[in-house]
């Protein structure tokens, strides 16, 4: 259990012992000097029970055991605390062996979280990096409370792209046995490779939209692979399968680990149950099938839920629905969370209204929408590339890749792996640093400084002390002293566990950037003020390593959370 939780228990049971009922929250103090952490209870309970603050406050403080030192009270009823350095010193301690110690877990849930979202057959753009690097880093936070989590990269594998791939191949191999409706064997392997089909997809695209024939048989197809063609639907898995594996090796590059690879191919078998269960509430409109999701209080206009097109085919909302239809079925989660573009809130609004009024999940099932938002260029515009597309993630990680290469010393050991792993570090640190549902603008010299809210910052901070403890590796590790050059650094870990928590609730990794940020300052002041290595007090020295270990620890397992791999040397 973490030093705060622990002790806001004691500070409960004091409270109830004197007769009283109130939650206490244990908070850092706004007034540092006059206490580290400070209590607010007196004023509200004050209220409650019709009594002076004060005097409950005086009340509370003597019934406080020397776990505190410098207890008083301020204001009208503020009471200023800061802890014994007994405590601190055994807290850091678990802290510096054991990251749970600042986890106060959880009842622990069942959490499908659907990230990623990568478009099959097509390059990952800037958006679906902030879903990689959003969905990867809440679900480690996620799992670190206890709860069981499932992360989905609901790979987009359905849609216009089949039909305008296989048209495309069909021009380059008109007599393929794909296009044999009579055919009922084995299909050959197609001989294709992810280039191939980035340069296909671009082609097709072109002549579709200049020629009415070819669109309407890429609908056509696209159609026909939703409704299961044998030929189309074994071609286009083939096409699937070579664009996934380049989408696993971006995925890889961000150290994103999905736990289930489905897609919405794979809701299609599910669309008949759940249309079976969306019946009751559907109907017909212009050739389309329907339901009303209208709300009594809606302040803006629901317009009815397109279920199935007058075409007969499925929307995206329908394979929407019938992923949660399969999410249900196969781990009953408690929730589901969505990171996905702001963009695209409203069409999951319907689907979350269609799923409840339908009975598709219980109202006990939590549907929530984590939207981010855009990434843009200086000119406070989406980030394009020159000639105006949408950015490529590819050529994004070259930007900060070419800024990188910039900085790391030619003789450095290692030095592909390092500017690799600081480059997707630049990256990622700046994705997460800001609150996820605003757009920022990204600015490649900037993320990639090594001063300032930068992942290089962080990292240099980090490397700087492993040098120190690769430099002194004889010692045991133990912290027995606080002296004043390192209160604050203590204080700033208690405050951990508070921090983690707030990131895990709000589902917001920023908190934690902002966090390992304040820490890395406090750090590197101290390393700046006093010389380690040559202090001659050698219990003093062993305490100042003891604290740059768990410095490094605390860094190490922050930046794991945040889904960033460390380096060594820089
Ligand atoms: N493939 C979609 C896109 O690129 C994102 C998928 C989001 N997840 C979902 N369940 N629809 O916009």
């Amino acid at each position: 259990m973490s030093l705060i939780r622990d002790t806001e228990k004691y500070l409960n049971n004091i409270i109830s012992d004197l007769g009283y009922e109130e939650e206490v929250s244990l908070i850092s103090s706004s007034v540092p000097s006059l206490g580290k952490f400070q209590i607010n209870v007196a004023m509200s309970m004050a209220k409650k029970y019709h009594k002076n603050p004060i005097d409950i406050a005086n009340e509370i403080i003597s019934k406080l055991d020397n776990r505190f030192v410098n207890v008083n009270i301020a204001g009208p009823g503020f009471i200023n605390l800061s802890f014994s350095d007994n405590i601190i010193c055994n807290y850091m301690n678990d802290c510096m062996n054991n990251f749970n110690s600042h986890v106060d877990k959880d009842e622990g849930k069942t959490i499908v979280i659907d990230y990623g979202g990568a478009n099959a057959a097509k390059a990952l753009h800037v958006g679906h990096m902030r879903s990689a690097n959003i969905g990867e880093s809440i679900k480690r936070i996620a799992k670190l409370y206890g709860n069981s989590v499932i992360g989905d990269v609901h790979l987009g594998d359905l849609g216009r792209q089949a039909g305008m791939l296989i048209s495309e191949y069909m021009l380059m191999e008109p007599n393929s046995l794909f296009f044999d409706e009579n055919y009922l064997g084995d299909y050959p392997k197609i001989n294709l490779t992810t280039k191939d089909l980035g340069v296909m997809y671009p082609r097709a695209s072109i002549s579709a939209s200049n020629d009415d024939e070819r669109m309407k048989l890429v609908r056509e197809i696209t159609k026909e692979v939703e409704e299961g063609r044998r030929g189309y639907s074994e071609l286009w898995r083939q096409m699937v399968e070579i664009s996934k594996s380049d989408i696993k090796s971006v995925y890889d590059r961000l150290n994103c680990d999905f736990d289930v690879w489905y897609g919405e191919m794979d809701s299609i078998k599910y669309i008949p149950d759940t249309l079976n269960v969306l019946r009751p509430y559907l109907y017909e409109s212009d050739g389309a099938m329907v339901m009303d999701i209208k709300e009594e209080d809606d302040k803006k206009e629901y317009p009815p839920l397109m279920v199935i097109k007058s075409d007969g085919s499925s929307k995206y909302e329908t394979r929407d629905l019938a992923t949660i239809y399969m999410r249900m079925k196969e781990f009953n989660p408690d929730e589901i969370w969505y990171v996905i573009d702001n963009r695209q809130e409203f069409n999951f609004l319907q689907v979350f209204r269609g799923a409840y009024k339908s009975g598709l999940v219980p109202k006990s099932c939590k549907l929530d929408f984590l939207g981010f938002g855009t990434i843009n260029g200086i000119d406070g515009k989406p980030f394009k590339t020159r000639d105006g597309s949408v950015m490529p993630l590819n050529d994004l990680i070259e930007l900060i890749k070419n800024e990188i290469t910039k900085k790391v010393k030619e003789d450095l050991p290692d030095r592909d792996n390092v500017i690799e792993n600081l480059t997707i570090c630049t990256l990622k640190y700046a994705d997460l640093f800001s609150y996820r549902k605003t757009d920022y603008i990204f600015d490649p010299a900037k993320f990639s400084s090594f001063d300032g809210k930068t992942g290089p910052y962080i990292m240099y901070t980090l490397v700087r002390g492993k040098s120190i403890l690769r430099n002194n590796d004889s010692i045991k590790y133990n912290i027995d002293y606080v002296d004043d050059n390192i209160r604050n650094i203590y204080t700033k870990i208690i405050e951990l566990s508070s921090e983690l928590y707030k990131s895990y609730i709000n589902k917001s990794p920023n908190i934690l950037c902002e966090y390992i940020y304040n820490l890395c300052n406090l750090y590197n002041k101290f390393y700046n003020d006093i010389n380690i290595s040559n202090e001659r007090d050698l219990n003093k020295k062993n305490n100042y390593l003891s604290l740059t270990k768990l410095v490094c620890n605390t860094i190490s397992n922050v930046l794991n959370l945040l889904a960033i791999k460390e380096v060594d040397r820089m």
